[in-house]
C-alpha cells in the first residue's frame, strides 16, 4: 500500500476553551482527491490552517511525505501549496507581478514559462496586467488558484476554491484539478459547500461536525450509512440534528 503523502493523527486545536478541532484523525494518499465536508463553523479551515502551519495544533500530530511538520516544516512547505480566500496577495501588484512574487519565493526555474502557462491554464489572459485590488472575487480566486498550481506542489490544500466562480469556470477548474492528479500523481484536500461537486470530485470524504469526524467514506459509502439518497440529504439531517 502506498505511504500516505499525508497523516494526520489526533490534531486538535482548542481557542480557549472552546475545541474547534477535536481529536481527528486521517490520511491522504498519492494522487487521492478527499474532500473535507461540514457545516459552518465545523473546524475545515482550522484543519486547513493547521497542515499550514499557520495555526499551531493544541494536540495531535501532522506528518507530510513522511516527516513530522513541527520539526521539517520548511522542507514540507517547500511541496505544499493552497488557495483560500483569506490568502492576501499585494493589492498594488497585477496579476502577473503576483505570479512572479510567489515563484521567486519559491526559488522557481523558468518563470516566465511557468507564469505563461497558468494564466493560459487558467484562462486569465483576460486580466493578467490588471492591479489586484481591482479583480472581481471570481477573479481573485483564479489568482490564488494560479498561485497554487504555479509551484507544482505533490500536495494541495483547496479552502472552497469555487466558491466565487461562475458555472464554466468552476467545471473548467474541476477539470483542470482531475486533470493534474492524474497526470502528476497531485493530492488534493478540499472543501466545499457545493454537495454535487463533493460527489463528483472526491475519491473519499471526511465529515466534520463541531470539530469530529462524524463520517468518513466514499459518496455513496456515506449516504448509505445514514440511510439517504444523497449526500445533500446526509448534510441536511447531520447539520439540522446538531443545530
Ligand atoms: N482565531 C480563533 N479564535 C477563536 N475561535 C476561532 C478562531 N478561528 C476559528 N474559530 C472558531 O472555530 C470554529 C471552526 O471554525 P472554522 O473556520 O474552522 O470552520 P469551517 O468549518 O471552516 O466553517 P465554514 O464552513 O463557515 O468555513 C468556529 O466556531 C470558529 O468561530
Ligand atoms: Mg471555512
Amino acid at each position: 500500500m502506498a505511504t500516505p503523502v499525508l497523516h494526520v493523527s489526533q490534531l486538535t486545536k482548542r481557542f480557549g476553551d472552546f475545541t474547534a478541532v477535536d481529536g481527528v484523525s486521517f490520511e491522504v494518499k498519492p494522487g487521492e482527491i478527499l474532500g473535507l465536508l461540514g457545516p459552518n463553523g465545523a473546524g475545515k479551515t482550522t484543519t486547513i490552517q493547521m497542515l499550514l502551519g499557520l495555526v499551531t495544533p493544541s494536540g495531535g500530530s501532522i506528518c507530510m511525505f513522511g516527516l513530522d511538520l513541527a520539526t521539517h516544516r520548511e522542507t514540507i512547505l517547500q511541496q505544499v501549496n493552497f488557495s483560500s480566500t483569506y490568502i492576501s496577495m499585494p493589492q498594488s501588484l497585477t496579476v502577473e507581478e503576483n505570479l512572479w512574487v510567489v515563484a521567486r519565493l519559491y526559488g522557481l526555474s523558468n518563470i516566465a514559462r511557468r507564469v505563461h502557462d497558468i494564466v493560459k491554464k487558467l484562462e486569465m489572459e483576460d486580466f493578467r496586467d490588471k492591479i489586484t485590488r481591482k479583480l472581481s472575487s471570481g477573479q481573485m480566486t483564479r489568482l490564488t488558484l494560479a498561485k497554487a498550481f504555479l509551484t507544482e506542489p505533490k500536495i494541495l490544500f483547496l479552502d472552497e476554491p469555487t466558491a466565487s466562480l461562475d458555472p464554466d469556470i468552476a467545471h473548467k477548474i474541476r477539470a483542470l484539478l482531475k486533470e493534474e492528479r492524474r497526470s502528476s500523481g497531485l493530492s488534493i484536500l478540499y472543501t466545499s459547500h457545493n454537495m454535487r461537486e463533493m460527489e463528483e470530485m472526491s475519491d473519499r470524504i471526511i465529515f466534520l461536525q463541531r470539530g469530529r469526524i462524524v463520517a468518513e467514506g466514499t459518496a455513496q459509502e456515506i449516504a448509505a450509512r445514514f440511510g439517504k439518497a444523497d449526500l445533500e440529504e446526509v448534510f441536511l439531517k447531520l447539520a439540522r440534528d446538531s443545530r
